[in-house]
């Protein structure tokens, strides 16, 4: 098939970019690099052996996505390209509904234009808050924390308002738990700006020696060890369920949504452990408060994906960890 990637160039597009290419399948990266470096893409072709288009654009522009469109015809698209911090959207809300929302909107419609109308989106476990019941499926409740996971919730009802409104629109919506890893190569791998919001890039920094301790944040919540439980995880897995969602858009099925986890949680100190192991040195932390809007415990029921999909995830925790300090330890500043 011959797939158009929003965001191609960020941490998830990027590994599912290597998987689409060694499945033999044509790639376009659209993406205006406000949040990568084009040197990913230059990896992706070096680990794959093979190359792929990039336009770099906006999708906030769209005579740049109509300029992409009119030079060939794409059987689906996979739409990353996001903003995608907690604590930005709150203090920039508007930013973010109209990078997200607006940017959505304008590449469907020239979709549309182009008679595309099949669509991978990258939902996430944000749209169901904090539920108190585990594991979370699919029908659970939708509840928005914060400007982000708004704009996650929103867009997912446009796309099912789509297709009510033209059932040949097919939307599969991902619903991503904690992606964590890097590919098994080392080359490429996550590199967030500034100082790590999540877990396991900030722990790989601490590792690394660029950042002095892991702030725990809680130790009190009411799991076995005291700190907070997700659901990680490896970022190839999390790639191979994509090139899934594209075989499931042949059988047209509408808007739906599946989670994409593994089903078991892990605590900050399972995970610090397991890095610990990978890197083969100790790693300071300090408890601090809780930090605001983390719930305790957060883990998918990922039975949809595996029966609809044929889809699992494979990888441990330990391969998580190993492939995180293997990128970590060979970019220690990323792609710069
Ligand atoms: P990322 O920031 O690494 O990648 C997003 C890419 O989109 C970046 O390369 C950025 O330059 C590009 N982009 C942003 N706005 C754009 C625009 N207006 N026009 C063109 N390109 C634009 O993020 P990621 O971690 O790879 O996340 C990919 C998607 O998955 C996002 O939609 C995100 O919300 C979602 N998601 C991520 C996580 C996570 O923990 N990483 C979890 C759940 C869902
Ligand atoms: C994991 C655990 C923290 C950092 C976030 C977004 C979510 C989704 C994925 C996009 C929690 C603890 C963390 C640190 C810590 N993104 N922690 N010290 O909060 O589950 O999800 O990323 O859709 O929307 O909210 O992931 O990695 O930030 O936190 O103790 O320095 O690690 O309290 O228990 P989270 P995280």
């Amino acid at each position: 098939m011959n797939i158009l990637v929003t965001g191609g160039a960020g941490y998830i597009g990027s590994h599912t970019c290597v998987e689409l290419l060694q499945a033999g399948h044509e790639v376009t990266v659209f993406d205006n690099l406000s949040n990568s470096k084009e040197e990913s893409l230059r990896r992706v072709q070096e680990i794959s052996g093979r190359s792929l288009f990039f336009s770099r654009g906006d999708l906030l522009k769209p005579a740049d996505i109509e300029a992409v469109f009119q030079s060939q015809h794409f059987d689906a698209v996979i739409h990353f390209a996001a903003l995608k911090a907690v604590g930005e959207s709150v203090r920039q809300p508007l930013r973010y509904y109209q990078n997200n929302i607006t940017g959505t909107i304008n590449l469907c419609q020239v979709m549309a234009k182009f008679s595309c109308k099949n669509i991978v989106f990258s939902s996430s476990a944000t749209v169901y808050g904090s539920p108190t019941i585990m594991p979370i499926t699919e029908e659970f409740p939708l509840q928005a924390l914060n400007p982000y996971g708004n704009t996650k919730i929103i867009m997912e009802q446009i796309f099912r308002d789509l297709v009510i409104s033209d059932p040949t629109w097919n939307t599969i919506f991902l619903r991503y738990f904690n992606p964590i890893g890097a590919h098994p190569s080392g080359l490429i791998g996550e590199d967030p700006n500034g100082i790590p919001n999540n877990l396991v890039p900030y722990i790989a920094q601490v590792a690394v020696g660029k950042l002095p301790f892991l702030n725990v944040y809680g130790a009190d919540y009411e799991t076995p060890d005291g700190t907070g439980i997700r659901d990680y995880i490896h970022i190839m897995d999390l790639a191979k369920g994509h090139l899934k969602a594209l075989e499931k858009l042949s059988n047209n099925p509408g808007a739906v949504a599946y989670n994409l986890g593994t089903g078991r949680g892990y605590s900050v100190f399972e995970v610090l452990r397991a890095f610990e192991k990978a890197a083969e040195r100790p790693i300071p932390y300090h408890i601090s408060p809780r930090r605001p809007g983390d719930s305790a415990i957060c883990y998918a029921n990922p039975t949809l994906a595996n029966t609809e999909l044929k889809w699992k995830a494979e990888r441990t925790i330990d391969d998580m960890c190993v492939d995180t300090w293997n990128w970590q330890s060979h970019n220690p500043n990323g792609y710069d």
